[in-house]
């Protein structure tokens, strides 16, 4: 088994599942938390990722076929998307995909699910399809708030990892988001971005 990637919270293997290549996800112990608590929360973040991956198919919306869960090492078993993160594509590629990011964030929240963790390195581009990965912070909300903190979070990153093209990206990733949840929602969750925003700028100068 190949070790891919070291995450803060996770490690993920290359493994091989029905001899197909496969993706391990185990959740790591934190020696910072309480072990009992520790544990609690590693086997809540497996069982929410599995079921979200699994139930967002249902609207339309590509990820990793889940294979196995083991609750017991709270490991994910799943599909390997042999992709490119968007986070790695050439900014005009970016700017291209991100109507579409836009629209998969749109079908989420439609469908009453926030993703918690909106980095472009948590979309694959396969086969000219993106895949969402990553639903470990995923919550089940139809409340605007929530969904407006995942945009913030999106509009963050663009803002950091892709300085750039923060601009065309932001403004594409809005024309796909508002197609999907439609003119209403866009201004009202689009407006709870703008009073994060500002009560974030408040607390800095303060
Ligand atoms: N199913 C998958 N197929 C291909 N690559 C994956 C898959 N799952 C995770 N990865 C790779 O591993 C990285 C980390 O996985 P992720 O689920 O995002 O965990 P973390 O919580 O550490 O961010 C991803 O950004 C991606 O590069
Ligand atoms: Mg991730």
């Amino acid at each position: 088994m190949k070790l891919l990637k070291k995450g803060a919270e996770a490690d993920i293997y290359l493994t091989r599942w029905d001899n197909l290549p496969a993706i391990l996800k185990v959740r790591k112990a934190k020696r910072y938390r309480n072990p009992i608590l520790d544990a609690k929360i590693r086997k809540q973040r497996t069982i929410k990722e599995s079921q979200i991956i699994s139930e967002v198919k249902s609207y339309g919306i590509p990820t990793p076929l889940v294979y196995y869960v083991n609750l017991k090492k709270s490991s994910i078993t799943m599909q390997e998307i042999p992709g490119k993160p968007v986070h790695d594509l050439p900014d005009s590629k970016i700017i291209e995909l991100s109507t579409e990011i836009g629209r998969l964030v749109g079908m989420m929240h439609k469908n009453g699910i926030m993703h918690g963790d909106l980095t472009t390195s948590n979309f694959i581009l396969y086969k000219n399809k993106v895949y969402v990965i990553d639903f470990g912070l995923s919550q089940k909300t139809i409340k605007p708030e929530d969904h407006a903190v995942d945009l913030r979070l999106i509009k963050e990153i663009l803002n950091s990892a892709h300085a750039k093209i923060m601009e065309s990206t932001w403004k594409n990733f809005l024309l796909g988001y508002k197609s999907v949840v439609g003119p209403t929602n866009y201004a009202k969750i689009t407006n709870l971005v703008s009073v994060i925003e500002s009560r974030g700028r408040y607390a800095t100068v303060v």
